[in-house]
Protein backbone atom coordinates (compact mmCIF):
# COMPACT_ATOMS: atom_id res chain seq x y z
CA UNK A 1 0.00 0.00 0.00
CA UNK A 2 1.00 3.86 -0.58
CA UNK A 3 0.78 6.48 2.19
CA UNK A 4 -1.93 7.57 0.66
CA UNK A 5 -3.72 4.18 1.09
CA UNK A 6 -2.91 3.79 4.33
CA UNK A 7 -3.89 7.31 5.64
CA UNK A 8 -7.49 6.17 3.82
CA UNK A 9 -7.18 2.81 6.30
CA UNK A 10 -6.17 4.56 9.44
CA UNK A 11 -9.09 7.36 8.74
CA UNK A 12 -11.51 4.61 8.26
CA UNK A 13 -10.47 3.28 11.40
CA UNK A 14 -10.33 6.22 13.43
CA UNK A 15 -14.59 6.98 12.04
CA UNK A 16 -15.08 3.52 12.80
CA UNK A 17 -13.54 3.58 16.79
CA UNK A 18 -15.45 6.93 17.09
CA UNK A 19 -11.96 9.12 17.08
CA UNK A 20 -13.46 11.05 14.07
CA UNK A 21 -16.92 12.54 15.02
CA UNK A 22 -17.01 15.32 12.50
CA UNK A 23 -16.57 15.99 8.72
CA UNK A 24 -14.54 18.53 9.57
CA UNK A 25 -12.06 16.61 11.83
CA UNK A 26 -12.02 13.75 8.78
CA UNK A 27 -10.92 15.81 5.94
CA UNK A 28 -8.25 17.34 7.80
CA UNK A 29 -7.05 13.85 8.93
CA UNK A 30 -7.44 12.70 5.22
CA UNK A 31 -5.31 15.63 3.92
CA UNK A 32 -2.32 15.62 6.76
CA UNK A 33 0.43 12.91 5.58
CA UNK A 34 1.63 11.70 8.74
CA UNK A 35 5.12 9.91 7.79
CA UNK A 36 5.74 13.24 6.86
CA UNK A 37 6.69 14.55 10.33
CA UNK A 38 8.14 10.77 11.18
CA UNK A 39 11.07 11.45 8.56
CA UNK A 40 13.60 11.41 11.36
CA UNK A 41 12.51 7.75 12.44
CA UNK A 42 10.68 6.91 15.58
CA UNK A 43 12.10 4.68 18.36
CA UNK A 44 9.91 0.71 18.86
CA UNK A 45 9.63 -0.46 22.31
CA UNK A 46 11.42 -3.52 23.11
CA UNK A 47 9.65 -5.98 25.68
CA UNK A 48 11.66 -7.79 27.79
CA UNK A 49 12.95 -7.84 31.12
CA UNK A 50 14.16 -4.31 30.32
CA UNK A 51 11.09 -2.81 30.25
CA UNK A 52 12.33 0.86 28.54
CA UNK A 53 14.55 -0.65 26.09
CA UNK A 54 14.23 1.44 22.85
CA UNK A 55 15.85 0.43 18.95
CA UNK A 56 15.26 3.08 16.19
CA UNK A 57 13.33 2.39 13.32
CA UNK A 58 14.41 4.77 10.54
CA UNK A 59 12.93 6.40 7.26
CA UNK A 60 15.09 3.56 4.90
CA UNK A 61 13.13 0.43 7.46
CA UNK A 62 11.50 -1.16 5.54
CA UNK A 63 8.47 -1.15 8.12
CA UNK A 64 8.46 2.50 8.21
CA UNK A 65 5.65 3.86 6.35
CA UNK A 66 3.42 1.38 7.32
CA UNK A 67 4.29 1.81 11.45
CA UNK A 68 3.66 5.72 10.57
CA UNK A 69 0.03 4.83 9.86
CA UNK A 70 -0.76 2.17 12.46
CA UNK A 71 -2.96 4.12 15.59
CA UNK A 72 0.20 4.04 18.16
CA UNK A 73 1.91 6.85 19.49
CA UNK A 74 5.76 6.79 18.30
CA UNK A 75 8.71 8.08 20.60
CA UNK A 76 10.96 10.28 18.52
CA UNK A 77 13.45 11.52 21.19
CA UNK A 78 14.52 9.45 24.78
CA UNK A 79 16.27 11.37 27.39
CA UNK A 80 15.82 14.66 26.47
CA UNK A 81 18.43 14.25 23.74
CA UNK A 82 18.60 11.47 21.45
CA UNK A 83 16.70 10.88 18.30
CA UNK A 84 16.21 7.75 16.05
CA UNK A 85 19.36 8.66 14.29
CA UNK A 86 21.87 9.10 17.01
CA UNK A 87 21.19 4.97 18.40
CA UNK A 88 22.62 1.61 16.94
CA UNK A 89 21.06 -1.01 18.64
CA UNK A 90 18.62 0.15 21.74
CA UNK A 91 18.77 2.63 24.64
CA UNK A 92 17.29 2.21 27.59
CA UNK A 93 16.29 5.61 28.85
CA UNK A 94 12.93 7.42 29.19
CA UNK A 95 10.87 8.76 25.88
CA UNK A 96 10.81 12.78 26.15
CA UNK A 97 8.99 13.21 22.76
CA UNK A 98 6.50 11.72 20.31
CA UNK A 99 4.06 12.04 17.34
CA UNK A 100 0.85 10.96 19.80
CA UNK A 101 -1.25 7.98 18.60
CA UNK A 102 -3.67 9.23 16.13
CA UNK A 103 -6.85 8.79 17.97
CA UNK A 104 -6.09 10.44 20.62
CA UNK A 105 -5.16 13.30 18.67
CA UNK A 106 -8.13 13.25 16.89
CA UNK A 107 -10.45 12.84 19.88
CA UNK A 108 -8.89 15.93 21.72
CA UNK A 109 -9.25 18.06 18.48
CA UNK A 110 -12.85 17.05 18.14
CA UNK A 111 -13.22 17.81 21.90
CA UNK A 112 -11.99 20.97 21.78
CA UNK A 113 -14.72 21.86 20.12
CA UNK A 114 -12.96 24.55 17.60
CA UNK A 115 -14.80 27.22 15.32
CA UNK A 116 -14.03 27.89 11.50
CA UNK A 117 -12.47 31.53 13.55
CA UNK A 118 -10.64 30.18 16.67
CA UNK A 119 -7.36 31.40 17.48
CA UNK A 120 -5.78 28.21 19.36
CA UNK A 121 -2.74 27.89 21.33
CA UNK A 122 -1.09 24.59 21.03
CA UNK A 123 1.45 23.31 24.25
CA UNK A 124 3.79 20.15 22.97
CA UNK A 125 4.67 21.02 19.09
CA UNK A 126 6.90 17.15 18.82
CA UNK A 127 6.50 16.12 15.67
CA UNK A 128 4.14 18.90 14.42
CA UNK A 129 1.55 16.09 13.00
CA UNK A 130 -0.76 17.43 15.45
CA UNK A 131 -0.21 21.10 14.70
CA UNK A 132 -0.44 20.52 10.69
CA UNK A 133 -4.04 18.80 11.84
CA UNK A 134 -4.96 22.09 13.35
CA UNK A 135 -3.72 24.58 10.61
CA UNK A 136 -5.45 22.19 7.89
CA UNK A 137 -8.70 22.25 10.25
CA UNK A 138 -8.21 26.56 10.91
CA UNK A 139 -5.79 27.80 8.39
CA UNK A 140 -2.01 28.91 9.86
CA UNK A 141 -2.41 32.14 10.57
CA UNK A 142 -4.66 31.13 13.45
CA UNK A 143 -2.14 28.61 15.02
CA UNK A 144 0.25 28.80 17.38
CA UNK A 145 2.21 26.07 18.70
CA UNK A 146 5.05 26.00 21.64
CA UNK A 147 7.57 23.32 21.99
CA UNK A 148 9.91 23.60 24.95
CA UNK A 149 12.79 21.97 22.53
CA UNK A 150 14.95 23.84 19.90
CA UNK A 151 15.85 20.84 17.64
CA UNK A 152 12.32 19.06 17.84
CA UNK A 153 10.44 22.70 16.94
CA UNK A 154 12.99 22.85 14.35
CA UNK A 155 12.18 19.66 12.38
CA UNK A 156 8.35 20.26 12.89
CA UNK A 157 8.73 23.79 11.63
CA UNK A 158 10.60 22.17 8.68
CA UNK A 159 8.19 19.01 7.99
CA UNK A 160 5.23 21.84 8.24
CA UNK A 161 6.89 24.07 6.02
CA UNK A 162 7.18 20.73 3.76
CA UNK A 163 3.37 20.84 3.97
CA UNK A 164 3.14 24.85 2.75
CA UNK A 165 2.00 25.37 6.37
CA UNK A 166 3.80 28.05 8.37
CA UNK A 167 1.72 28.07 12.01
CA UNK A 168 3.72 30.20 14.74
CA UNK A 169 6.36 27.68 15.87
CA UNK A 170 8.13 29.40 19.10
CA UNK A 171 10.47 27.29 21.14
CA UNK A 172 9.38 28.21 24.58
CA UNK A 173 8.31 27.03 28.16
CA UNK A 174 4.30 26.33 26.79
CA UNK A 175 3.61 26.78 30.27
CA UNK A 176 4.26 30.16 30.11
CA UNK A 177 1.52 30.67 26.99
CA UNK A 178 2.55 33.33 24.53
CA UNK A 179 1.03 36.31 24.93
CA UNK A 180 2.21 37.94 21.58
CA UNK A 181 -0.52 35.80 19.84
CA UNK A 182 -3.65 35.89 22.54
CA UNK A 183 -6.22 36.31 23.19
CA UNK A 184 -7.00 32.69 22.09
CA UNK A 185 -10.09 31.14 21.78
CA UNK A 186 -8.78 27.80 22.34
CA UNK A 187 -5.93 26.43 24.00
CA UNK A 188 -4.51 22.82 23.86
CA UNK A 189 -1.55 20.82 25.54
CA UNK A 190 -0.20 17.48 24.07
CA UNK A 191 1.91 17.25 27.54
CA UNK A 192 1.14 15.89 31.06
CA UNK A 193 0.56 19.20 33.56
CA UNK A 194 -0.14 19.18 37.48
CA UNK A 195 -1.93 22.44 37.36
CA UNK A 196 -3.59 24.29 34.65
CA UNK A 197 -1.53 27.42 34.17
CA UNK A 198 -2.70 30.48 35.22
CA UNK A 199 -0.88 32.22 31.93
CA UNK A 200 -3.29 29.82 29.67
CA UNK A 201 -6.43 31.42 31.64
CA UNK A 202 -5.16 35.20 31.13
CA UNK A 203 -3.97 34.58 27.55
CA UNK A 204 -7.90 32.65 26.52
CA UNK A 205 -10.98 34.86 25.76
CA UNK A 206 -13.81 34.48 28.13
CA UNK A 207 -16.06 31.90 26.74
CA UNK A 208 -12.98 29.91 25.42
CA UNK A 209 -12.15 26.35 26.37
CA UNK A 210 -8.54 24.88 27.47
CA UNK A 211 -7.93 21.20 26.91
CA UNK A 212 -5.04 19.48 28.79
CA UNK A 213 -4.81 16.28 30.73
CA UNK A 214 -4.33 16.55 34.21
CA UNK A 215 -1.68 14.56 35.54
CA UNK A 216 0.59 13.99 38.74
CA UNK A 217 3.68 11.75 40.54
CA UNK A 218 1.73 9.06 40.54
CA UNK A 219 1.18 8.44 37.21
CA UNK A 220 -2.61 8.58 36.88
CA UNK A 221 -4.21 11.57 34.90
CA UNK A 222 -7.12 12.45 32.99
CA UNK A 223 -8.24 14.90 30.36
CA UNK A 224 -10.40 17.99 31.68
CA UNK A 225 -11.80 20.66 29.22
CA UNK A 226 -12.13 24.08 31.36
CA UNK A 227 -14.21 26.94 30.06
CA UNK A 228 -12.59 30.22 31.19
CA UNK A 229 -14.73 33.02 32.56
CA UNK A 230 -14.98 37.03 32.27
CA UNK A 231 -13.60 36.73 36.48
CA UNK A 232 -10.10 35.49 35.36
CA UNK A 233 -11.49 31.70 36.55
CA UNK A 234 -11.77 28.42 34.78
CA UNK A 235 -13.45 25.72 35.82
CA UNK A 236 -14.84 22.75 34.02
CA UNK A 237 -14.98 18.62 34.15
CA UNK A 238 -12.86 15.68 33.71
CA UNK A 239 -13.66 13.77 30.23
CA UNK A 240 -12.71 10.68 31.01
CA UNK A 241 -10.73 7.60 28.54
CA UNK A 242 -6.89 7.47 30.95
CA UNK A 243 -5.77 9.80 28.60
CA UNK A 244 -1.81 9.85 29.37
CA UNK A 245 0.58 12.10 28.02
CA UNK A 246 4.41 12.35 29.19
CA UNK A 247 4.67 15.26 32.17
CA UNK A 248 5.61 18.92 30.62
CA UNK A 249 9.09 19.12 31.36
CA UNK A 250 8.66 21.92 34.26
CA UNK A 251 6.59 19.52 35.82
CA UNK A 252 8.50 15.95 35.97
CA UNK A 253 8.90 15.10 39.19
CA UNK A 254 12.31 16.10 41.84
CA UNK A 255 15.39 13.38 41.88
CA UNK A 256 14.58 11.01 44.62
CA UNK A 257 17.77 11.87 46.19
CA UNK A 258 19.01 9.66 49.45
CA UNK A 259 16.11 7.69 50.61
CA UNK A 260 15.27 8.72 53.99
CA UNK A 261 15.91 6.15 56.75
CA UNK A 262 12.47 3.99 56.34
CA UNK A 263 13.19 2.33 59.44
CA UNK A 264 12.17 5.36 62.05
CA UNK A 265 8.76 6.71 61.92
CA UNK A 266 5.59 5.35 64.00
CA UNK A 267 3.49 2.43 63.23
CA UNK A 268 0.05 1.05 63.23
CA UNK A 269 -2.25 -1.02 61.43
CA UNK A 270 -4.05 0.16 58.13
CA UNK A 271 -6.97 -1.17 56.11
CA UNK A 272 -5.62 -1.41 52.79
CA UNK A 273 -1.84 -1.65 51.32
CA UNK A 274 -0.15 -0.32 48.25
CA UNK A 275 -1.85 -2.71 45.72
CA UNK A 276 -4.59 -0.12 45.52
CA UNK A 277 -2.63 2.02 43.41
CA UNK A 278 -2.84 -0.63 40.69
CA UNK A 279 -5.88 0.85 40.22
CA UNK A 280 -6.02 3.81 37.87
CA UNK A 281 -8.83 5.75 39.10
CA UNK A 282 -7.87 5.00 43.03
CA UNK A 283 -4.24 6.17 41.81
CA UNK A 284 -5.86 9.75 40.61
CA UNK A 285 -7.51 9.85 43.84
CA UNK A 286 -4.73 9.02 46.17
CA UNK A 287 -2.75 12.07 43.53
CA UNK A 288 -4.92 14.38 44.78
CA UNK A 289 -4.47 13.67 48.38
CA UNK A 290 -1.18 13.62 47.74
CA UNK A 291 -0.10 16.00 44.99
CA UNK A 292 3.90 16.02 45.75
CA UNK A 293 4.18 12.33 46.74
CA UNK A 294 6.23 9.78 44.90
CA UNK A 295 5.91 6.23 44.84
CA UNK A 296 8.44 3.63 44.79
CA UNK A 297 8.62 -0.42 45.90
CA UNK A 298 11.48 -1.70 47.22
CA UNK A 299 12.26 -5.07 48.48
CA UNK A 300 13.68 -6.00 51.93
CA UNK A 301 13.46 -8.21 55.43
CA UNK A 302 11.40 -11.03 52.91
CA UNK A 303 8.64 -8.71 52.28
CA UNK A 304 7.55 -5.74 49.60
CA UNK A 305 7.06 -2.60 50.96
CA UNK A 306 4.76 0.45 48.73
CA UNK A 307 6.88 3.90 49.60
CA UNK A 308 5.15 6.99 49.36
CA UNK A 309 7.58 9.77 49.39
CA UNK A 310 7.82 13.84 49.12
CA UNK A 311 11.14 14.81 48.72
CA UNK A 312 10.35 18.60 49.36
CA UNK A 313 8.70 18.03 52.91
CA UNK A 314 10.68 14.99 54.08
CA UNK A 315 6.96 12.92 55.00
CA UNK A 316 7.14 9.49 53.45
CA UNK A 317 4.95 6.74 54.25
CA UNK A 318 5.91 2.73 53.55
CA UNK A 319 3.37 -0.01 53.48
CA UNK A 320 4.08 -3.78 53.90
CA UNK A 321 1.84 -6.29 55.11
CA UNK A 322 2.81 -9.11 58.18
CA UNK A 323 1.21 -12.19 58.76
CA UNK A 324 -1.84 -11.25 56.82
CA UNK A 325 -2.26 -7.75 58.41
CA UNK A 326 -1.48 -4.26 56.39
CA UNK A 327 0.90 -2.33 58.33
CA UNK A 328 2.05 1.10 57.52
CA UNK A 329 5.47 3.08 58.63
CA UNK A 330 5.38 6.93 58.53
CA UNK A 331 7.01 10.06 59.36
CA UNK A 332 7.29 13.92 58.39
CA UNK A 333 5.38 16.84 58.98
CA UNK A 334 2.60 14.69 57.09
CA UNK A 335 1.70 12.15 57.83
CA UNK A 336 0.66 10.84 54.17
CA UNK A 337 -0.89 7.25 54.47
CA UNK A 338 -2.79 9.19 57.14
CA UNK A 339 -4.36 11.99 54.34
CA UNK A 340 -4.56 9.41 51.86
CA UNK A 341 -7.11 6.70 54.05
CA UNK A 342 -9.21 10.42 54.62
CA UNK A 343 -9.43 11.18 50.59
CA UNK A 344 -10.32 7.36 50.01
CA UNK A 345 -12.74 7.55 52.89
CA UNK A 346 -14.43 10.42 51.55
CA UNK A 347 -14.52 8.53 47.76
CA UNK A 348 -15.85 5.13 49.04
CA UNK A 349 -18.43 7.13 50.92
CA UNK A 350 -19.47 9.29 48.06
CA UNK A 351 -19.76 5.65 46.26
CA UNK A 352 -16.19 5.37 44.28
CA UNK A 353 -17.55 8.22 41.49
CA UNK A 354 -15.66 7.87 38.38
CA UNK A 355 -13.20 10.99 36.70
CA UNK A 356 -16.18 11.83 34.56
CA UNK A 357 -17.93 12.79 37.87
CA UNK A 358 -14.65 15.14 39.04
CA UNK A 359 -14.73 18.78 38.16
CA UNK A 360 -11.48 21.27 37.71
CA UNK A 361 -11.83 24.81 38.75
CA UNK A 362 -8.91 27.34 38.77
CA UNK A 363 -8.66 30.67 40.73
CA UNK A 364 -6.21 32.59 41.58
CA UNK A 365 -5.82 30.70 44.68
CA UNK A 366 -4.84 27.34 43.11
CA UNK A 367 -6.33 24.46 41.72
CA UNK A 368 -9.24 22.21 42.93
CA UNK A 369 -10.56 19.05 42.20
CA UNK A 370 -14.07 18.03 43.30
CA UNK A 371 -15.94 14.91 42.70
CA UNK A 372 -19.63 16.84 41.63
CA UNK A 373 -21.67 13.90 43.19
C1 LIG B 1 3.54 13.82 23.27
S1 LIG B 1 4.61 14.98 22.60
C2 LIG B 1 3.62 15.98 21.57
C3 LIG B 1 2.98 15.30 20.43
C4 LIG B 1 2.69 16.22 19.27
N1 LIG B 1 1.59 17.10 19.53
C5 LIG B 1 2.55 15.44 18.00
O1 LIG B 1 1.45 15.37 17.44
O2 LIG B 1 3.57 14.92 17.55
C6 LIG B 1 4.84 16.11 23.95
C7 LIG B 1 5.75 17.25 23.60
O3 LIG B 1 5.63 18.25 24.60
C8 LIG B 1 6.90 18.88 24.69
N2 LIG B 1 6.93 19.60 25.96
C9 LIG B 1 7.18 19.11 27.20
N3 LIG B 1 7.11 20.09 28.11
C10 LIG B 1 6.82 21.24 27.43
C11 LIG B 1 6.65 22.59 27.80
N4 LIG B 1 6.74 22.96 29.07
N5 LIG B 1 6.38 23.49 26.83
C12 LIG B 1 6.28 23.13 25.54
N6 LIG B 1 6.45 21.85 25.12
C13 LIG B 1 6.70 20.92 26.06
C14 LIG B 1 7.88 17.73 24.60
O4 LIG B 1 9.17 18.20 24.25
C15 LIG B 1 7.22 16.88 23.51
O5 LIG B 1 7.72 17.21 22.26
Amino acid sequence: MDHAQLRERLVEKLTANGSLRTRAWRSAAETVPRHEFLHGGFFRHLQGPASDAWTPVLDSDADWLEACYQDESLVTQIAGTILPTDVRGQIMRAPTSSSTMPSLVLRMLEDLHVEPESNVLEIGTGSGYSTALLCARLGDERVTSIEYDDTLASRARTALARQSMFPAIVTANGLDGHPESAPYDRVIATCGIRTVPTAWIEQTRPGGLILATISGWLNSSELARLTVHGDGTASGPLLGGQVSFMLARPHTPPALGLLPDLNEGTERETLTGGEILADWTTRFVVQLAAPHAQRLTIERDGHTEDVLIDIASGSWATVHKNDGRWIVRQSGPEALWDTVEEQLGRWHAAGTPPLEKFTVTVTPDGQTIHCIG
